[in-house]
């Protein structure tokens, strides 16, 4: 069975990871993995590799930089050839990147299957580049793997076939589990220099944030209240550096920002930093999902999310931009106990064993395995 795995963004590695390890397991399987190179950096993707333990990539497409539709092309016109020479059973894509449904149409446009993994998840905002992604790669993939039960409803309701629909769990927390010996044992937080449950972690890079300079700097005030009463400590995205450095040269002037700015860090430091901090502010789609796993309190920056589940029974919260209830809501959570809360149905570390029984059996002809969530 030939499997193509495509990868090309930060949030794509820690998803792939343990769908390959699965995948390698099983001799049957032939692998292939292909890095568009949409991310390049070491800090962005090399770093990523050595600690997620991912093979390196037998195809880079070096694809880089660029809009949207350069770079959604350019992985198309790449990976074409590759398919054609592989001819795989099955093409396996991850996520919401502009790789993610580069990957998608030109598989299927080759006749070949895609099985997508975190398929469903729907932020009802079509202003985000990433939602468009989702909505096309799920329109044409023949396997949607979905972590949450939203995911599920929302593919129904646009229409899709439930059987191909598979309630599977979340690879994201595979990952956070098969590298929890490592990360609890990491010694970021010394090296950083602060109080084990007593800081503040914050990401931001959405463009509706970060690009839109009077929201980046409601954004950096509301992080320089906070940062009076919490230790706030900020890697920092590429695309967010040049604006931030703008924007926060005014608010230096003006006392400084409070949050203290360090580069991005690699998956295991960064996930040993969140697991022993008392409040992450993001508005990444990820950290809302490994934050529910971790039992960290967690506020998105955003108007919507797409993984609704985190806040009916995770530990995260949607406050917006305005920066008022940023900082009410951060001090609500400093003055609170912190909640054991449950983890979501299948966020157990086991989804790639689940996604990669799937795949296997459809190959071999088999009926799926009974979806344990629907099996009543
Ligand atoms: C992309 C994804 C987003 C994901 C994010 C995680 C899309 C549409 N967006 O956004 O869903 O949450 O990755 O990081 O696919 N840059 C570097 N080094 C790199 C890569 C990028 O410096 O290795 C800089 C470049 O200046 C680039 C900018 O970051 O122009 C933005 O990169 P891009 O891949 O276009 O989008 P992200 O904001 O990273």
């Amino acid at each position: 069975m030939r499997i193509v795995n495509i990868v090309g963004a930060r949030p794509n590695f820690m998803k792939m990871a343990p769908l390959l390890r699965e995948m390698r397991r099983h001799p049957e399987i032939t692998t292939t993995l292909v890095h568009t190179g949409q991310h390049y950096d070491d800090r962005m993707a090399g770093q990523f590799f050595r600690d997620l333990q991912i093979q390196q990539p037998d195809i880079s497409l070096e694809v880089g930089s660029g809009s949207h539709a350069f770079q959604t092309a350019e992985v198309m016109k790449r990976l074409e050839p590759v398919l054609t020479d592989v001819r795989p059973h099955v093409v396996v894509v991850v996520g919401d990147v502009n790789s993610t449904v580069a990957g998608a149409i030109t598989s299927v446009k080759l006749g070949i299957p895609v099985a997508h993994v975190e398929a469903g998840l729907r932020s009802f905002d079509r202003s985000m580049p990433e939602e468009i992604n989702r909505i096309l790669t799920d329109a044409i993939s023949d396997h949607l793997f979905v972590t949450e039960e939203s995911g599920r409803e929302n593919l129904l309701r646009e229409g899709v076939d439930a059987a191909k629909i598979h309630m599977v769990g979340n690879v994201m927390i595979d990952s956070l589990e098969q590298s929890r010996p490592v990360w609890e044992r990491s010694d970021v937080v010394e090296k950083l220099g602060l109080p084990r449950g007593g800081y503040g972690v914050v990401t931001l890079h959405r463009p509706s944030n970060v690009d839109d300079p009077a929201t980046l700097r409601g954004l950096v005030k509301a992080l320089g209240e906070i940062g009076r009463r919490l230790p706030l400590v900020f890697p920092v995205h590429p695309r967010t550096q040049s604006r931030l450095e703008a924007v926060d040269a005014e608010s230096a002037s003006a006392g400084g920002s409070g949050a203290r700015y360090i580069a991005p860090l690699g998956y295991l430091e960064f996930v040993g930093l969140m697991a022993s901090s008392r409040l992450v502010l993001t508005d990444s789609g990820g950290l809302q999902e490994e934050t529910t796993a971790l039992g960290i309190p967690c506020l998105t920056l955003r108007e919507h999310t797409e993984r609704p589940i985190t806040v009916t029974q995770g530990t995260n919260r949607i406050v917006g931009t305005s920066p008022d209830r940023i900082v009410e809501e951060a001090m609500a959570v400093l003055a609170a106990t912190q909640a054991a809360m449950a983890r979501p149905p299948l966020w157990d570390g086991h989804a790639a064993e689940r996604i990669v029984a799937i795949l296997r059996n459809t190959w071999r002809g088999g009926a799926t395995p009974t979806d344990r969530t629907h099996a009543s």
